[in-house]
Formats: C-alpha cells, sequence, structure tokens
C-alpha cells in the first residue's frame, strides 16, 4: 500500500510564513492531550516537534478512529498552517507561534506502549536505554551526538582530501597486528583450524600502502581489541587513521592542528589555538605523574628527596634508601574542603594505586597540622614548606613509594583535588603533544622488552646504535595527542628499513622464525623500496564523546556494547547453530 500524502515539511520547519499554506508531516505522536472534542497531539520527527489539531467532528477521520490514537503512533496529516493565537505561542518550541489544523489524517503503523518514553530525559537504566536503543536514540541529546559525530568524520575527511590524502579502505579478515590487546578471532571454513583476526588497527596496512607510493592515505576504520572496557574504551572503535611518505614530526603536527582547529570549528563554532604545546614524556611524568596530563589547572608534583634527605622519618627514610621517591602536591587554598574526612578518603584512593599511606600537613593560621610533622626537625620542615610554597589554608600530601607508584598515585590525587577544590573550567580546550616517549618498556612478568607503543615505531636517530649497547635508554620518534587529561590519538615515525625493523623484533624477543611468520610479508615489503614514512590514528569515539561533553563513549556511538562486550539489543554474541560449527571444524571440550 503506498501512503496516500507526500511529506511537504518536517516537524521543525513551519513557522509563521508558512500561514494558510496546506502541508503534509509525517511523524510520531509525541504526546496527545483531549480538549473536549478537540485532540491536540505534538507530532514529532528528528527535527522537531508541531502541534497539530484534530477535531473529530469535522475532520473526515471518524471521531471513533481519532480516539484510537496513541503515542508512539506513526501518522501523516494534511492541513492548514495557522498562527496560534497569542495566549497559546509557545517560546520554547520552535514551530510555536502555528499549529496545523488538520483535515486529514492516516495511521501509518501503530505502536504498543513503549517500556519508556525515548524522548524524555526520565531515569531509565541504560540496560533498558541499549536493549531499546531505536527507542533510545529518539531522545535529543544521542540525536545531537550523533550529528556532532557526523560533522566531525566529514570535517577530517574534507581537510584531509584537500591535503591529498586518499580514503583507503583495508581488510577487516586480516592476520593479527600487535596493538597490545588482544585479537578477535574469526574462524576460517575454507581453511580448518585457520583463524582471521580482526584488525587492531590498519597499521600495517597503511604502512604498505606507503611502500606502494600512495604518499597520503586516510581512513576513517572500525578497529577491535579485545580488552577490558571503561568509560572511554569499546572492544569495536573507530579511528581516524592516517599514514604519510617523507614527513616529520613538525609536518605532521602541523596538518593534524590544523585538522583539529577545523573540527572545533565545524562543530563547536570554537576557534582553537595552534600550534599545540609539546610536552616531552619525562616532563610530563615528573610534573603530572602521567602522560596524558590534564593542563586545564596546574597543580604540579614537586620532589622532595633533596629536602628531606637524612631525615628521621621512617617512612620516608626507608623509602629513599631503596631507591624510591618523595614527591607531593599543595592543594592552594584547600582550607575546610580537604577535610579528615576527605584526606581518609584521598589515602584510600592513593592506596588503589599501590601507595601504602598518603601523608599531609595542613597549613593553618596557628601553625601546621599533621600526623608527621613531629618526625621532622624544624630547619627540614620548613625548607619543605619553602619547596612546596606553602602557606596558611594550603594542605600538602606526599606520597612516599617506588617512582610508578608515586606517579600513579599523585596523577589520580592531582584530579581528586581538582574535583574536590573545582580547579577545572569545563570551557578550557587543553591539546598538548606528548613527545619523546621511551621505546621500550621491560615487562617483569615476561622478562623481556615490549614495545611502548607498537613495534614499527622508529628509535631517534641519532640512537640508533644503542640499539645493542643500552636498548632501554632509547627513545622513540612516537608522539600522543592529549586533550584535558585524555589520550586521543597517538602515533609515530616508523621504522622504514627492514635490517633495523629486524634489528627491533630481535630486542623484543622475537625470533626470525616468528617475526617471518608474524610480519613476513612487512619484512619483505620493507625491502622493495620502503619510503621514509609516519603517521597517527585518533579515536574518534573519544573525540565526539570530549566535544559533546559526554560521560562515556557509549553515548557517541549508536549501538554501543556493555562493560562485558555484549549488545543487549542484538544479543550478540550468541549462540551458534551445530551445523555452523561443524562445516567450520570447531570442536567445543565440553568436560
Ligand atoms: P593506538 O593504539 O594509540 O595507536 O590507538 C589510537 C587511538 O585510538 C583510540 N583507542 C580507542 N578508543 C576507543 N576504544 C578503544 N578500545 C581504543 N583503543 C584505542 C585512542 C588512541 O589514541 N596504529 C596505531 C596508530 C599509529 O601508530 O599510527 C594505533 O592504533 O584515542
Ligand atoms: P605511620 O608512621 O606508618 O603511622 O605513618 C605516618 C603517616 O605517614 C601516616 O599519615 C601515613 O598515612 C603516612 N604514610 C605511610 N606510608 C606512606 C607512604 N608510603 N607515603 C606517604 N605517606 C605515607
Amino acid at each position: 500500500m503506498t501512503q496516500k500524502f507526500r511529506r511537504t515539511h518536517h516537524c521543525g520547519e513551519l513557522s509563521e510564513n508558512q500561514v494558510d499554506q496546506t502541508v503534509t508531516l509525517c511523524g510520531w505522536i509525541h504526546t496527545r492531550r483531549d480538549h473536549g472534542g478537540l485532540i491536540f497531539i505534538d507530532l514529532w520527527d528528528k527535527n522537531g516537534l508541531t502541534q497539530v489539531v484534530l477535531n473529530p467532528q469535522i475532520d473526515q477521520l471518524a471521531h471513533q478512529e481519532a480516539q484510537t490514537l496513541r503515542n508512539n503512533f506513526v501518522i501523516a496529516v494534511t492541513g492548514k498552517v495557522r498562527a496560534r493565537p497569542e495566549d497559546m505561542v509557545n517560546p520554547k518550541l520552535a514551530t510555536g507561534k502555528i499549529e496545523v489544523y488538520v483535515d486529514e489524517l492516516e495511521i501509518l503503523n501503530k505502536s504498543q506502549t513503549p517500556p519508556f518514553q525515548g524522548w524524555d530525559d526520565q531515569e531509565v537504566s541504560e540496560a533498558l536505554r541499549l536493549k531499546h536503543r531505536y527507542l533510545d536514540l529518539r531522545n535529543a541529546r544521542l540525536l545531537r551526538n550523533l550529528t556532532l559525530r557526523d560533522q566531525i568524520t566529514r570535517t577530517a575527511r574534507k581537510i584531509l582530501h584537500e591535503q591529498n590524502f586518499t580514503e583507503v579502505e583495508t581488510p577487516i579478515l586480516t592476520k593479527s597486528t600487535p596493538e597490545g590487546a588482544r585479537d578477535y578471532l574469526v574462524p576460517s571454513r575454507l581453511n580448518p583450524e585457520k583463524f582471521y583476526a580482526l584488525p587492531q588497527s590498519p597499521q600495517l596496512f597503511k604502512q604498505i600502502l606507503m611502500v606502494a607510493g600512495m604518499d597520503r592515505y586516510f581512513q576513517i576504520v572500525k578497529c577491535f581489541r579485545d580488552e577490558d572496557l571503561r568509560q572511554d574504551r569499546q572492544p569495536e572503535f573507530s579511528q581516524i587513521d592516517m599514514e604519510m611518505s617523507f614527513v616529520d614530526e613538525e609536518e605532521l603536527f602541523g596538518l593534524v592542528e590544523r585538522m583539529m582547529a577545523a573540527i572545533y570549528k565545524e562543530t563547536l563554532g570554537i576557534t582553537i589555538e595552534t600550534p599545540f604545546p609539546i610536552l616531552k614524556y619525562q616532563d610530563a611524568m615528573n610534573r603530572f605523574g602521567c602522560d596524558k596530563p590534564d593542563l586545564r589547572f596546574d597543580l604540579e608534583i614537586v620532589d622532595l628527596a633533596d629536602t628531606v634527605t637524612g631525615t628521621e622519618f621512617k617512612v620516608f627514610a626507608d623509602v629513599l634508601k631503596n631507591g624510591g621517591q618523595i614527591r607531593a602536591l599543595n592543594a592552594k587554598k584547600s582550607g575546610e574542603v580537604l577535610s579528615r574526612k576527605a584526606l581518609d578518603d584521598m589515602t584510600e584512593l592513593a592506596k588503589t594505586y599501590g601507595a601504602k599511606g598518603m601523608a599531609w600537613i595542613k597549613v593553618n593560621a596557628d601553625g601546621l597540622q599533621s600526623p608527621i610533622t613531629k618526625f621532622f626537625k624544624p630547619d627540614m620542615l620548613d625548607a619543605m614548606m619553602k619547596k612546596m610554597d606553602a602557606e596558611v589554608g594550603d594542605t600538602i600530601v606526599f606520597i612516599a613509594d617506588a617512582p610508578k607508584v608515586v606517579a600513579d598515585s599523585l596523577a589520580h590525587l592531582r584530579l581528586d583535588i581538582a574535583r574536590r577544590l573545582n580547579l577545572i573550567d569545563g570551557k578550557k580546550i587543553c591539546l598538548a603533544w606528548v613527545t619523546e616517549f621511551p621505546l621500550l618498556e621491560y615487562d617483569e612478568e615476561q622478562k623481556r622488552y615490549v614495545a611502548m607503543h607498537h613495534p614499527f615505531t622508529a628509535p631517534m636517530a641519532e640512537e640508533l646504535d644503542k640499539m645493542e649497547s643500552d636498548p632501554g635508554s632509547l627513545k622513540a620518534r612516537a608522539y600522543d595527542l592529549v586533550l584535558n587529561g585524555n589520550e586521543i590519538g597517538g602515533g609515530s615515525i616508523r621504522i622504514h628499513q627492514s635490517e633495523i625493523q629486524q634489528k627491533m623484533f630481535k630486542l623484543l624477543g622475537i625470533n626470525k622464525e616468528e617475526a617471518e611468520a608474524k610480519f613476513g610479508f612487512l619484512l619483505e615489503a620493507l625491502q622493495y623500496g620502503a619510503p621514509p614514512h609516519g603517521g597517527i590514528a585518533f579515536g574518534l569515539d573519544r573525540i565526539a564523546m570530549i566535544l559533546t561533553g559526554s560521560a562515556s563513549i557509549r553515548e557517541v556511538i549508536a549501538f554501543p556494547k556493555t562493560q562485558k562486550a555484549t549488545c543487549l539489543m542484538t544479543e550478540a554474541p550468541s549462540e551458534v547453530d551445530k551445523k555452523q560449527l561443524k562445516e567450520l571444524k570447531l570442536k567445543f571440550d565440553l568436560s
């Protein structure tokens, strides 16, 4: 059956300009009010709401049928646009000055009473929202998020195309790429007992495109990582992925800065400052305790090792003896806000990052208040207070431990203090590059080095001779882009010479056979004229999450997965037919 009427306008479009015109609207019944004979309907589509008025006495529609209309029914109405009487104007609604008097109405579909009204901002559990995502997605907030996400990808595509990038699709059924997470595997029916891996990123394909001479590649691409999920992680997520030949850090940074500036301008109308500041990894660690610092507020970590050398306070003395660190933060003007209870909670927070305790000193008008001042001689205490720039009203918190514990605890305490003291200006946008990462990290469990970024990242050129003699000290030509304390992108200049790539695998404890089996195609491709190249990938979902001000990445993905990597709507993953398993020659040991 074809629809009787063809839509002339959408539900957010009509104004006084159309008064007296006959229009046809299609949409969902958002609300319905009976007023003694007259029925008022707010008709909804994603563009807005229009009030339509039914008079069952005069309309062709039988009175009876008008009574059957319920919320969420899909209808088409044709009628005349009328100006609302002065006292009926709704200034909150874009279409609030008019209404449509219905001549004809067609019910296009009925609806059951839904478990919740997606339009309303009512308290509904996220599980129910995800199960009925089609209702949830009617919410203006989610529609706005998806629209903004679309603006981001559109802008990125436009800028990259203008800069001579070509979008190239790379395979989804592929071989494992080491980005540090577990792979999702897909069994091959035609090759029993063999598996494809879903790509954790298109890393190797984009490098091989450079060998091919593609020069500038990009792709807005799904990546798959089987890792523990958090608010800013999904098992499948999207990257704005790019790679360039004959490029150095400076050129790449400039290009990315232009892209980010265009994204902010197009989506939020905001002009951001470029170039972005560059922060060396080691400085970021020393000053903020992490490699993705939130730079919207100061509150920097201070190293007190020199100041407290020789202390009789056993906790600090022992840590120093064992090669640990003593570092502190000064929560300025924290006075009453950092109460005993708050300090206890902060101690518990520090303990979740491995700290054994958190010492503190409050600078009150009548002197210092603290459980540890009694362990210090006055001149050392003075020196500590001076180094911390302590003034009345301040609270100093100290962590003494191994460097990693000190960094992790203080990084999180820094954020915690910022929240408690309201130091974060929500309007600020702080983008920064973090560079000069170590090339390798020593993995205590595996007793070997692992790549901090990935194994294809080039070491600093001037340090190449240290690959054998002192690999632990090597720095990488890697960079991350950090936005308000979130890592939104990461990349590197790559190794483009086969011998160096082989050396790198050796450093990582990957022997020749294994390297050949896993990455033989790359090592081979590098031998056929690989140009110097580098690139970066951005977490599209994370960028969208921050630009929309969402608390979770799930708010910017149409059909996201839960923390357990399930889809509540389709109920994936699910069991499959025995026949399918047989075809795939998969057997489960059910013992
Ligand atoms: P990397 O692993 O740093 O680099 O990933 C790039 C960016 O992708 C985002 N991201 C994620 N977003 C949501 N959920 C996840 N599970 C997730 N994992 C990563 C982050 C991150 O900064 N091939 C390299 C890039 C390169 O070297 O060019 C890569 O994938 O925002
Ligand atoms: P104690 O002598 O163990 O009672 O500790 C005295 C103070 O030092 C308490 O406030 C503890 O929370 C704090 N403290 C204990 N261990 C550490 C540590 N590793 N770093 C910082 N402060 C600590």
